[in-house]
């Protein structure tokens, strides 16, 4: 399990995988005029139902990453699949229609839209998805129940909890069924049994639905459910998990995989 890249341990038979990137790069302006190679050859093939969190210090571009891999961002060089489907040619209004169809995207701040309801909220990509208003009202219903959140269909974000909040995010993240789930430290802010209970639900979503996820995160807890660790570190993700990992523990003496 040393290789420098990171394959799937188990090759995806039949179809496309869920997602995939290839020799992603990603470099910015820094303020001075140079440049900053953050990603430099980011290659990942997620499979069916399989879970990959990734971790890494602080700064080293795991979020980069994960907009890249969700086509928030453009990469510099690389292109990711989605399904078998590349987002490289594809103009702006393409990328976010197919990022709607088959990207979930949970971030550390739940990022719902503060003047909506929990069932707004939901129901809202289920429309973009193109349900019908009824349609779109039952579905984030049902979400809302299944992530636990049943009865707070008509609060605001500022009327839930933290750990609620981010069900919420999770159940519209769910809304048109994704292929794949991604989640930027989903559990970053939330107290240590509230994390527990997320992560709960994410594995149990895994179990239920089958759904692909890449995790990114600080938590011990959560990297070590995952099907593969991968370090992102020097600008390309590692099998071996062997820095920052003092940065990375919430608890004092805690290892991960230990
Ligand atoms: N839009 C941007 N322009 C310039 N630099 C950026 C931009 N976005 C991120 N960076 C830089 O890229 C590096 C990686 O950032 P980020 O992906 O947020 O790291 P991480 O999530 O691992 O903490 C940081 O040094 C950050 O300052
Ligand atoms: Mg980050």
């Amino acid at each position: 399990m040393n290789s420098p890249t990171a394959q799937a341990p188990h090759p995806v038979s039949g179809g496309p995988a869920p997602l995939e990137a290839k020799d992603l790069r990603k470099h910015f302006m820094s303020g001075d005029g140079s440049e900053l190679r953050i990603l430099q050859g980011v290659d990942l093939r997620v499979g069916p139902g399989e879970v990959v969190a990734i971790v890494g210090a602080s700064g080293v571009g795991k979020s980069t990453l994960l907009h890249l891999l969700g086509a928030l961002d453009r990469p510099t060089a690389g292109e990711v699949l989605v399904g078998g489907t590349s987002f490289i040619d594809m103009d702006q209004e393409a990328r976010a229609e197919v990022r709607n169809r088959h990207v979930g995207f949970v971030f550390q701040f739940h990022h719902l839209l503060r003047d909506f309801t929990a069932l707004e909220n939901v129901a809202f990509p289920c429309r973009i998805g193109g349900m019908g208003e009824k349609q779109a009202s039952d579905r984030a219903r049902a979400l809302l129940e299944s992530v636990g959140v049943a009865g707070r269909e008509d609060h605001l974000p500022t009327q839930l909890s933290g750990g609620e909040q981010q069900r919420v995010a999770v159940a519209r993240a769910l809304a048109n069924e994704p292929l794949v789930l991604l989640a930027d430290e989903p559990s970053g802010n939330l107290d240590e049994a509230t994390s527990r209970d997320l992560h709960e639900l994410l594995f149990g979503l895994r179990e239920e639905n089958g759904t692909s996820m890449v995790l990114v995160t600080h938590n011990l807890d959560l990297a070590d459910q995952a099907d593969r660790i991968l370090e992102l570190r020097d600008g390309a993700l590692h099998n071996d998990v062997n820095s920052g990992i003092h940065d990375m523990g919430e608890k004092e003496g805690e290892e991960l995989g230990g």
